[in-house]
């Protein structure tokens, strides 16, 4: 039995759980604001709020609802168009209407949804978050100028909030309608489903699973891993953090301990995914999908990230840098979880380094992508992880490049002579994303952007003068 609310009914239902959210609410209850555009995350026109009981209120966050399945909503309030409206245009419409942000209105939903989002977000409202919140919706139309000006129309009227309680300023202000006050005690009524886990297919953010299995997945068994409490939070242990597998990117940007050991952390997140999916997805899913380009699989393996599984039989640990054993074969049974993942906080004399380059930088998956970590004393690099994305078969530990780099002085010659061993070690293939030769050359430039960006007295253009 799945329960949630969704914008004013309360929802019982005993479909699959499988099911999309987008499909529920066009197919199930005839709400067709909610539009199909990709299907596959990509164009944000079938955007939704989830609403999450924390404490005693509620957080809201967007997703797109094409890749989540509703047995991610139990216990939770879903948003559509039809449940923001008021009986007159709301302060986000209205400024759609007042800058002609809207055309064939295809897309108008989505983003109406995604900046009530913004408006119901916790975090001080600022011009730059109103946009980020828009990153996961395309307009075909309108050329985006009219929408960043209805945006700034609803910060600068936001920058008078109290900040302590959006939901009530939304509700005075003619963001969202009054039945938004009542959510938190009607989300308290439903009872947690236990989803016992079993040897069910398991699913985190769906991100993934939803656009490579979509047509299967609606009717399999589920064991739901998202929102499973013992895969939850991130703690910090003297310069060691510890992370539930069903962290989300959302949560690693938000978190105080990734804010204060990752000097570069919002730059890094904002080449991953866009906010809508970031919501979702999770940092199990993207270790276990195994993509050679998966940013947080390159992220982690340069930390020399320990994971930590578990399944009925008993508990390891391995290293991530030993999880890889071919393209898409991983050292996992199916049935085991990734419960936590271990890793040593960038802090002290550690430094790192995170560079990604795609066809377009933003929203977009990697051609080439790689991250750095290098432990210092004075000058001298005396332990070092370097990773790469996208130059082979798996994500991968350059463990060879890695080793060169130990009881090294830093210098340009250093990062010459790194860029060599490197090139040994990879074997990259000409595809979609770029030619081996191009790939080859994003990974040289890549790791002299490592060196400019974490050693700024070295001379930059002798290090780009590397051939
Ligand atoms: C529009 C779009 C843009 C994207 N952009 C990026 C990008 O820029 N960079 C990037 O790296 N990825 C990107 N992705 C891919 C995807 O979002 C990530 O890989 C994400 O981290 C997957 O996590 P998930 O929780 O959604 O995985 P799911 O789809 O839920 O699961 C993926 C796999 O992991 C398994 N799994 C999940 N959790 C666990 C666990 N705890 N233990 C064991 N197995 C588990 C599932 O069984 C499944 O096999 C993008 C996806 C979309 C749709
Ligand atoms: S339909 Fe395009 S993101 Fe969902
Ligand atoms: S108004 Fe037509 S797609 Fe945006």
């Amino acid at each position: 039995m799945t329960q949630f609310i969704l914008n004013n009914t309360e929802i019982k239902i005993n479909l699959s759980p499988g099911i999309t959210m987008l499909d529920f609410v066009r197919y199930h209850q005839h709400l067709t604001g909610t539009k199909i555009g990709c299907r596959e995350g990509d164009c944000g026109a079938c955007s939704v709020l989830v609403g999450t009981l924390i404490g005693d209120t509620v957080r809201y966050h967007s997703v797109t609802s094409c890749l989540m399945p509703i047995g991610n909503a139990h216990g939770k309030h879903i948003v559509t168009i039809e449940g923001i409206n008021l009986e007159k245009l709301n302060l986000v419409q209205e400024s759609f209407v007042n800058h002609g942000a809207t055309q064939c209105g295809f897309c108008t939903p989505g983003f109406i949804v995604s900046l009530t989002g913004f408006c119901l977000d916790e975090a001080p409202p600022s011009y730059e978050s109103a946009i980020d919140s828009l990153n996961g919706n395309i307009c075909r139309c309108t050329g985006y100028k009219s929408i960043e000006k209805a945006a700034m129309s609803v910060n600068e009227k936001l920058q008078e909030r109290n900040l302590a309680d959006p939901i009530h300023y939304a509700v005075k202000n003619n963001i969202v309608p009054d039945y938004f006050l009542t959510i938190p005690d009607r989300i308290k009524k439903i009872e947690k489903n236990e989803n016992v886990v079993s040897h069910n297919k398991k699913v985190a953010g769906g991100t993934d699973l939803y656009v490579q299995q979509h047509d299967t997945i609606v009717n399999e068994t589920i064991d739901f891993l998202l929102d499973q409490h013992y895969l939850k939070g991130i703690h910090q242990q003297g310069d060691y953090c510890e992370m539930g597998g069903s962290t989300t990117v959302s949560e690693m940007a938000i978190s105080p301990i990734f804010l204060n050991s990752f000097k570069n952390l919002k730059k890094y997140i904002k080449l991953i995914s866009s906010t809508p999916i970031r919501n979702m997805a999770t940092v199990a899913g993207n270790f276990t999908n195994a993509s050679p380009i998966g940013d947080l699989t390159i992220i982690f393996l340069s930390l020399d990230a320990q994971l930590f599984l578990g399944d009925e039989s008993g508990k390891r640990e391995i290293p991530l840098r030993q999880f890889y054993k071919g393209y898409k074969q991983i050292d996992k049974n199916s049935n085991e979880i990734i419960e936590k993942i271990k890793f040593h906080l960038p802090v002290n004399s550690v430094l790192f380094n995170f560079e990604k380059v795609s066809k377009r930088t933003h929203l977009d998956i990697a051609s080439v992508n790689s991250a750095i970590t290098l432990q210092m004393d004075a000058g001298t690099i005396i332990a070092a992880g370097l990773s790469a994305g996208g130059v082979g078969p798996i994500p991968m530990y350059l463990s060879k490049s890695s080793a060169f780099l130990c009881n090294k002085i830093v210098s340009e010659s250093l990062v010459n002579e790194l860029i060599m061993i490197a090139q040994d070690e990879v074997s990259p293939i000409s595809d979609a994303r770029g030619t081996e030769i191009y790939k080859r050359m994003l990974l040289s430039q890549i790791i002299k952007a490592h060196f400019i960006e974490l050693f700024p007295q070295l001379d930059s253009k002798k290090i780009l003068n590397i051939l």
